[in-house]
């Protein structure tokens, strides 16, 4: 009887001990995933999390709330700047629940003469976006210059309106007197990279947003 008792107490220790162990391994991961941050290399760059794939899905969800509500009865004309706004236009898209049609355009800037100073055409308009609603999107509006070399181009084809929409928006950064119509996040005036943006052609795939460490 006793060796029964014995054995029996052998294995309940051998079993809560397993537990026990386990537990601590589970413990441990749960400390590491929570501390260890979410970093990538980048050249000679490192980066780190700064707005997760979540966040910045709720903040397009906002924005085409307000597209949606804005534009109800209307057929606007959905222009990303390529190449950085890509994946906003593609994840924007699918909350419109408008009539709405996309046209992808790239901007090239030039030597305009000395009182334009440096203009852009847009490259890849291939409709006409006369007497029709347009909405332009950024991936992000920094110094303001990008936009203010393209908005010419824009009026000149004589929209019926025109709005902008930015996914980031670097308000400390701005040099022209620019209205962002709809923007998803202000940020501070650090470099990001990812969902689209890049480092010196890399990084655009990043599913989450990720922000320069000051080395
Ligand atoms: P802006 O002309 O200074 O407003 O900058 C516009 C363009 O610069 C954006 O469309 C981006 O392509 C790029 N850009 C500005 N800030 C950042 C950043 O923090 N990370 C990556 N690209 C940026
Ligand atoms: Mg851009």
């Amino acid at each position: 009887m006793n060796l029964w008792l014995k054995h029996f107490a052998d294995i309940l220790s051998k079993i809560t001990g397993g537990i026990i162990v386990r537990y601590r391994h589970f413990l441990a991961y749960l400390g590491e995933s929570c501390i260890m941050e979410k970093l990538v290399k980048l050249n000679d760059r490192t980066f780190r999390i700064y707005k997760s794939e979540k966040e910045i899905i709720e903040a397009i969800r906002a924005v085409a709330d307000k597209i949606n509500d804005d534009y109800l009865g209307k057929r606007p004309i959905i222009v990303p700047i390529l190449n950085g706004s890509f994946m906003f236009a593609s994840d924007l898209m699918k909350e419109l629940k408008l009539d709405c049609e996309i046209s992808f355009v790239k901007a090239s800037s030039y030597e305009g003469t000395s009182t334009t100073g440096v203009v852009s055409t847009l490259i890849g308009l291939n409709q006409s976006i006369e007497d029709r609603h347009v909405i332009i999107l950024e991936d992000i509006v920094d110094s303001g210059h990008t936009l203010a070399r393209i908005l010419p181009a824009f009026h000149e084809l004589k929209p019926a309106s025109l709005r902008i929409a930015s996914l980031l928006f670097k308000p400390k950064a701005l040099k022209n007197p620019l209205t962002i119509d709809y923007v998803g996040m202000e940020i501070p005036n650090d470099f990001i990279v990812g969902y689209g943006l890049d480092y010196d052609g890399i990084g655009r795939n990043l599913r989450d947003i990720y922000q320069v460490v000051e080395e």
